[in-house]
């Protein structure tokens, strides 16, 4: 008769991602680095691990692979968009869904969801979840901007994370440097910009990990801003979250476990659960919180499959609960495989 072990099916895990396309933005190619350290964890872990880039043109030949052998394959999909586009991130989790793969992280609703700010927002209303009022131009010309806008106010495009297009120039403070700011989003993401208060006080990153019952979530991190003056916008810009050395790098730490007391500490992880259960998120999402003057938080963004590399705030977090890397992206993996189809 077979020991039990015999009888465990070991999976073949395939990490799935994204080949970079614009070598040149730092968000794109850190792809690269968060694979190695993927594959890196769950070799350590005695798995066997095979790595696929996917573009659009290896895309179907890729998936009648995996579908053909979906029975023993987990894939981890860290596919980020296809050819440059990160609107197609959610497609790509649509089509492991359409094909019975498992894969870890989130489901093509979920990306989609997140991947949208205005989407977003209506979903945290929805939930009771504490957000910001947004405003969306569509065009440059701003025809009727509404008398109540709250200056100053920050502009983003819908589209986009990784804080693209986010510099201090985000920040407005009228009219006329609104529609200079709404111009260029347009322009430049070809997408319409959303257009929200600006909130003075702290930043905070939430990491929730797990699903159902088993959701967790990790100690909160905060976006410490240092030797910033009195009259400058604190923002997470392009440069602090891609540029290392870059002057925003510098003055933006972010430190885990951050300095709150209990009842800012409660608020923060009852908000990101919250979040995490109207998104519908499973595995692991970063969930992004801003305190306004008084004190009073909001959830300003929320990010489904966030970057896990070693180094990524997601990783630190979890180390501060007592999680290794290579317990993390393992449970992960295991999580998926076992997951019903
Ligand atoms: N309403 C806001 N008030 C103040 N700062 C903001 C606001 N919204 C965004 N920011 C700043 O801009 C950064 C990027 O915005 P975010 O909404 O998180 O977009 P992304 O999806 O690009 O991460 C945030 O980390 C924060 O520093
Ligand atoms: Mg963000």
């Amino acid at each position: 008769m077979p020991s039990l072990g015999a009888l465990v099916v070991k999976p073949a895990v395939v990490v799935l991602f994204n080949e970079p396309m614009r070598e040149h933005e730092p968000s794109e190619a850190g792809v690269v680095s968060e694979v190695e350290d993927v594959v890196a964890a769950l070799e350590s872990c005695g798995k066997s691990v095979e790595s696929r880039s996917m573009s659009s043109g290896s895309l179907l030949s890729t998936l009648g692979g995996l579908a053909e052998r979906r029975a023993g394959t987990v894939v981890f999909n860290l596919c980020e968009g296809l050819d440059g586009h990160s609107q197609w991130e959610p497609l790509l989790a649509g089509l492991l869904e359409i094909h019975g793969i498992r894969f870890t992280g989130n489901t093509a609703t979920t990306l989609s969801w997140a991947l949208d700010k205005r989407v977003a927002t209506a979903i945290l209303r929805a939930a009771g979840v504490p957000t910001l009022e947004g405003w969306v131009f569509q065009t440059a010309s701003l025809a009727d901007v509404p008398r109540t806008l709250p200056f100053p106010c920050i502009v983003k495009p819908v589209g986009e994370d990784g804080s693209m297009g986010i510099t201090i120039e985000s920040v407005v403070r009228n009219v006329e440097e609104l529609r200079e700011r709404v111009s260029w989003v347009v322009e430049t993401y070809r997408q319409p910009a959303l257009v929200e208060r600006y909130l003075p006080g702290r930043e905070f990153n939430m990491s929730v990990v797990g699903e159902g019952s088993g959701t967790r979530v990790l100690p909160a991190a905060e976006i410490v801003f240092e030797g910033y003056g009195a009259g400058e916008y604190r923002v997470l810009s392009h440069d602090a979250k891609w540029h290392v050395g870059s002057r925003d790098d510098l003055r933006t730490i972010p430190r885990c476990p951050a300095s709150v007391d209990e009842r800012l500490g409660t608020t923060l992880a009852s908000l990101s659960l919250a979040t995490y259960r109207a998104f519908g998120c499973r595995d692991y999402a970063r969930i992004d919180i801003r305190l306004d003057g008084d004190g009073t938080a909001y959830v300003i963004d929320v990010n489904p499959n966030p970057d896990i590399s070693r180094v990524a705030g997601l990783a630190l977090a979890a180390a501060e609960a007592g999680f290794t890397y290579e317990r993390l992206v393992n449970n992960m993996m295991e999580t998926a495989w076992k997951r019903p189809l």
